[in-house]
């Protein structure tokens, strides 16, 4: 499978980003990258998004609630997000779990829902800075995995995204070493709950930009790049895409 690029923009992008949209999309529909890409803007954006890719790269939400629909006051189901011309979503993000208190078996029931409604599920996961210095980052990545990944998980419809908590947004990564030896651990933990999940692609987030994608994206295992900050201008974006593709 092709490495998957995906921009989480989180909350951030007004009407005016839809230019970043537009010249990444022309990028890719010139360029022809050996990956997938796609970005996940603010829910407001996600359908004018839809209309600027026009097809040529794939646009997804960053949240959605486990049901359809009902009384649920500014939530946002997965069949809206498709409604709105989506194809993923990310479900459990680090922010979500922190902020909003979100459990291993919502981020499931999340990516059911993402299923339900024919959208690709990008699970998250990762531990915090205080997992990583007790030695705990292995444990705690096992259990996200085994409570958060439904049964039924495969290829076509989730990947995971590995997103240590304290590499988020601060500029500092794990070493390629360890990034390696993460990733290799999930791929196992994924083999461990059920074999139709060994294909999914891990992708690996926190501060990637242009200068360490590359290196990052050609790490055994790493099957793509969640990207925040750096996915915000077509300027950094695009050369994190074509790291993709010398892969
Ligand atoms: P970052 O964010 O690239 O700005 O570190 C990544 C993410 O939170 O998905």
């Amino acid at each position: 499978m092709k490495p998957l690029i995906a921009g989480n923009w989180k909350m951030n992008g007004l009407t005016p980003a839809l230019a970043d949209v537009e010249t990444v999309a022309e990028i890719v529909s010139t360029s022809l990258p050996n990956a997938d890409v796609l970005i996940c803007p603010p829910a407001t954006l996600v359908h004018r998004a839809v209309q600027t890719a026009a097809g040529r790269i794939a646009i997804g939400g960053q949240d959605c609630r486990p049901e359809p629909s009902g009384a649920f006051t500014g939530d946002i189901s997965a069949e809206m997000l498709r409604d709105a011309g989506a194809t993923a979503v990310i479900v459990g993000h680090s922010e979500r779990r922190q902020y909003h208190g979100e459990t291993n078996a919502l981020v499931a029931a999340k990516a059911r829902a993402a299923w339900r409604a024919g959208l690709l599920s990008i699970i998250c996961i990762g531990e915090t800075g205080d997992e990583r210095t007790r030695g705990q980052h292995l444990e705690v990545c096992k259990d996200q995995l085994a409570g958060s990944v439904p049964e039924g998980a495969n290829a076509d419809n989730t990947a995971i995204a590995y997103e240590p908590v304290w590499a988020i947004g601060t500029g500092k990564t794990p070493t390629i070493a360890e990034i390696g030896a993460i990733h290799a651990h999930i791929r196992q933990c994924l083999t461990r709950l059920g074999t139709a999940r060994t294909a999914i692609r891990i992708l690996y987030g926190g501060s990637v930009k242009p200068s360490n994608a590359r290196e990052i994206l050609a790490t055994p295992e790493v099957g793509g790049a969640l990207v925040g900050g750096a996915s915000l201008t077509a300027a950094d974006f695009h050369p994190i895409i074509a790291a993709a593709s010398a892969k």
